[in-house]
């Protein structure tokens, strides 16, 4: 594949930022199906795909999200066209027969152990959750993730059992979904932008061996 024009590089990293402002310009759905559709396709381990995606856009939504978040986190996530809930399913490997078809013993050696269950849904959970940034960029968007929210609360609000009223899928209502983060989505403020925070330099944070 040929490298990427340099300014691809600005849009997905360099000139990228996390926004805690937002235009009233709105997202619509089908942007958020080609956002998915752009992101399935980062690599996971054993092409398990433990992340699901709650795409929370009406104000109904938003506001049931509203209690579950750190104080600095409130106004900005509801001037928001979209937030993402990053969450992981932890039976992700029910679904390893149609992802990993080559391997049809992958599914019980994740079922019989629930370390690697936990370590394969966080990480990767967190990994798919930055293709998902890195593909909101590529398509115009800008992104505001975020930590700072009561995990058990979301978990409680939006994937506790019997609890999918108004749902398009029926993946999450069985208690065996979790939060990982989450992050807005929409059309950034400049106007609202904090200043730019240094990064480490290579000495610090690279080796070569
Ligand atoms: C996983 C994650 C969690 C974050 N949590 C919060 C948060 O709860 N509240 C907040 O205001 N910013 C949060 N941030 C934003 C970071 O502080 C921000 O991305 C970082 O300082 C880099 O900013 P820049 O992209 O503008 O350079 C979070 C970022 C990430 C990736």
């Amino acid at each position: 594949m040929d490298r990427v024009k340099d300014d691809v590089l600005d849009v997905l990293f360099r000139k990228a930022r996390t926004y805690n402002g937002w235009l009233p310009k709105p997202v619509p759905d089908g942007l958020l199906r080609e956002l998915y559709e752009a992101a399935k396709w980062g690599p996971t381990s054993a092409n398990t795909c433990p992340a699901r995606f709650v795409f929370l856009r009406s104000p109904a939504a938003k506001e049931r999200l509203r209690p579950c978040l750190a104080a600095g986190n409130v106004e900005k996530t509801m001037a928001a066209p979209v937030t993402v809930i990053i969450a992981y399913d932890l039976k992700f490997y029910d679904k390893l027969p149609k992802l990993s078809p080559h391997n049809p013993a992958m599914r019980d050696a994740f079922a019989q152990n629930p370390q690697l269950i936990e370590e394969t849904a966080k990480r990767n959970s967190s990994l798919q959750g930055a293709y998902l940034i890195l593909a909101a960029r590529a398509l115009g968007l800008d992104c505001g993730p975020m930590s700072g929210f009561d995990n058990a609360k979301v978990d409680d609000e939006f994937f506790a059992a019997g609890k999918c009223e108004a749902c398009d899928q029926e993946f999450f209502p069985a208690g065996h979904v979790k939060s990982n983060f989450l992050c807005n989505l929409g059309y950034g403020d400049p106007a609202k932008l904090l200043p730019r925070s240094p990064r480490l330099e290579w000495s610090e944070a690279c080796n070569l061996m």
